[in-house]
Order: C-alpha cells, then sequence, then structure tokens
C-alpha cells in the first residue's frame, strides 16, 4: 500500500499530497470508489452537498474500515448558506449525510458574488474552526480579489484554496495570491481535459520517464505544490494516480509543462457562475 506524504496547512492539520475526487459519482458508486481508494492507501477524499454523494462517501468510509483519524474528509457547501447561522447548518447537515462527527476541510464551494455574502459565510466557518467542528477550512474558485476580501473582513486565511488547475489552466495569479496568504492550492480537474493527456509534451514526458501521461501530470501537480485530487472510478486508474511518488520530473520538464498554459478564458469564471 502506497503511504503518501502530507503538507502542513496553517492551522495545524496535516494535508495530504494527493486525494480522490468524487464528481459525478453517485451513492453507490462513491461508496465503492472511497472504499478501493482508502484500500490502495488515499487518506484525502473530495465531495460536496452540491454532489449529491456525502451518504455515499461516508458508507465508502466506513466499509474500508480504516480509522476515522488518518482519513482527510472535505466537503463543501451551496451558496444558500452563505452566512454566519448558514454555515452551521450546512456542517450539520453535511456531518449528518457523511455519518462522522467532525470535518477535516469544510470550503466555500464558490464565491457567487452576485450574492454578495461570502465574507459572512467565512466568518461562519472561522468559527466552526474555533469550536473544532472542522479541523481546517477553506475556499474553492475563489479569485485573489475574493481571497483579500475575506482575510481583510476576518484576518484569517483560508488553510487551502481549491480551484480549477493543471497545465492547461496554471492560473498564475490565483496560485500566486494563495502563496502570499500561506493558503495550499488544491487542482480540480487535474487531470482534464483528456486531450491533454494526448498532448505531445505529455506524451513524450511519459516516454521518457517509463510513466502514463496521468503520472506525469500528477507529478507536476505535487512537485509545484499543489494538491490533485484525481477521480476515478478505476481501482486500477485509482492505483495508478497514487504511484507517482518514486519519480521526480526535471526543473525543464516542470516548465514545459507550464508552457502548455493555454490562459484564465478557458477556465470557468467564478464572477460569473457558482452554485
Ligand atoms: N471545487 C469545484 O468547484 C470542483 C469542480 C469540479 C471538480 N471538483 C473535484 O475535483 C475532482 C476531480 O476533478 P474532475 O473529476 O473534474 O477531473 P479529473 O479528476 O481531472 O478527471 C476525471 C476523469 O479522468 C479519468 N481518469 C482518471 N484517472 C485516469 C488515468 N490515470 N488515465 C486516464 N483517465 C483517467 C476519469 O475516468 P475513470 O473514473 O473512468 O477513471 C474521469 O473521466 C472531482 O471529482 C471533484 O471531487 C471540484
Amino acid at each position: 500500500m502506497t503511504t503518501v506524504p502530507t503538507l502542513p496547512l496553517s492551522h495545524g492539520a496535516q494535508l495530504p499530497a494527493i486525494g480522490l475526487g468524487t464528481w459525478p459519482l453517485d451513492d453507490d458508486a462513491a461508496a465503492t470508489a472511497v472504499r478501493t481508494a482508502l484500500e490502495a492507501g488515499y487518506r484525502l477524499v473530495d465531495t460536496a452537498e452540491n454532489y449529491g454523494n456525502e451518504a455515499g462517501v461516508g458508507r465508502g468510509l466506513r466499509d474500508a474500515g480504516v480509522p476515522r483519524e488518518e482519513v482527510f474528509l472535505t466537503t463543501k457547501l451551496n451558496r444558500r448558506w452563505h452566512s454566519v447561522d448558514g454555515v452551521r447548518t450546512a456542517w450539520e447537515h453535511s456531518v449528518r449525510r457523511l455519518g462522522v462527527e467532525y470535518l477535516d476541510l469544510f470550503l466555500i464551494h464558490w464565491p457567487n458574488p452576485d450574492q454578495g455574502t461570502y465574507p459572512q459565510a467565512w466568518e461562519g466557518l472561522v468559527g466552526l474552526l474555533e469550536e473544532g467542528k472542522a479541523r481546517a477550512i477553506g475556499t474553492s474558485n475563489f479569485k485573489p480579489a475574493h481571497l483579500e476580501r475575506i482575510v481583510e473582513a476576518t484576518g484569517v486565511a483560508p488553510d487551502v484554496n481549491q480551484i480549477n488547475l493543471n497545465p492547461y489552466a496554471t492560473r498564475g495569479a490565483s496560485v500566486a495570491a494563495d502563496a502570499r496568504h500561506g493558503v495550499v492550492t488544491e487542482s480540480w480537474s487535474p487531470i482534464k481535459p483528456a486531450e491533454m493527456l494526448a498532448d505531445p509534451v505529455v506524451t513524450g514526458l511519459a516516454e521518457r520517464h517509463g510513466r502514463t501521461p496521468a503520472q506525469v501530470v500528477l507529478r507536476w501537480h505535487t512537485q509545484r505544490g499543489y494538491v490533485p485530487i484525481p477521480k476515478s472510478a478505476s481501482p486500477q486508474r485509482q492505483a495508478e494516480n497514487l504511484a507517482i511518488f518514486d519519480f521526480a520530473l526535471a526543473d525543464d520538464e516542470l516548465a514545459a509543462l507550464d508552457g502548455l498554459d493555454r490562459g484564465e478564458e478557458h477556465v470557468t469564471d467564478s464572477d460569473e457562475f457558482g452554485h
């Protein structure tokens, strides 16, 4: 079984360096995927209220029999909970569906600036952190301006900001803002689109290292200090995606992958979209 390294978070928790994504799995598929992933050595699992599979994720956790404290469980709250009290209700619903006593990481899923209450949601999360209901708190899809606003309002920076990030979307401004505030960046859709895995730069590096394209891209994430959460429902691909800590890309190889960036215009704009 692979042992995954961890990264320290600003509020004291340790975040596994790679995790399992669970969207768009339903409850039954999520339960199976989480169980096989934990058996393979995954210790970080990503879900969300919006995925509708928290109950399945919780079932997979219990079926695997891994002690609760060894698993880093992340979920996310929707826009309707963007208030101090709303975040508390969202937490209660999520822990009940998951069948757990606490969350390891609770994220604001999207900033929804049209609604304009993400600073209040953040204030609510800071309260949950102080009460030990979440060991770490964070944001998702927050651009630098959203991040600056909550830090200014509360003096507390997120442990994690989870964003769409991969060699086709290197998100320079966002990762720099995260780093400035000591925020660990997690990468969603870390190995998408499929066309990226067929890119000659990626396949060339895969051939050179005797690895798969997905492994090369996932290694880029971890060497750049990002935490990818690839989704796979296949035990074989789950194992493949985890087996990346026994090789390293050289600086010029990392730079070649950086060079595939297609710019922010291909990324969903979180000033315009959210739920
Ligand atoms: N915060 C947010 O707003 C947000 C948004 C989107 C996603 N997420 C989270 O991020 C996770 C990952 O993102 P994602 O699911 O969009 O994309 P992804 O993990 O980059 O890609 C998933 C796709 O890649 C395939 N795959 C997995 N391993 C592979 C491998 N080794 N080689 C080739 N194909 C492989 C999977 O199919 P198989 O299952 O058949 O292997 C699936 O079709 C989600 O599951 C979710 O937890 C968060």
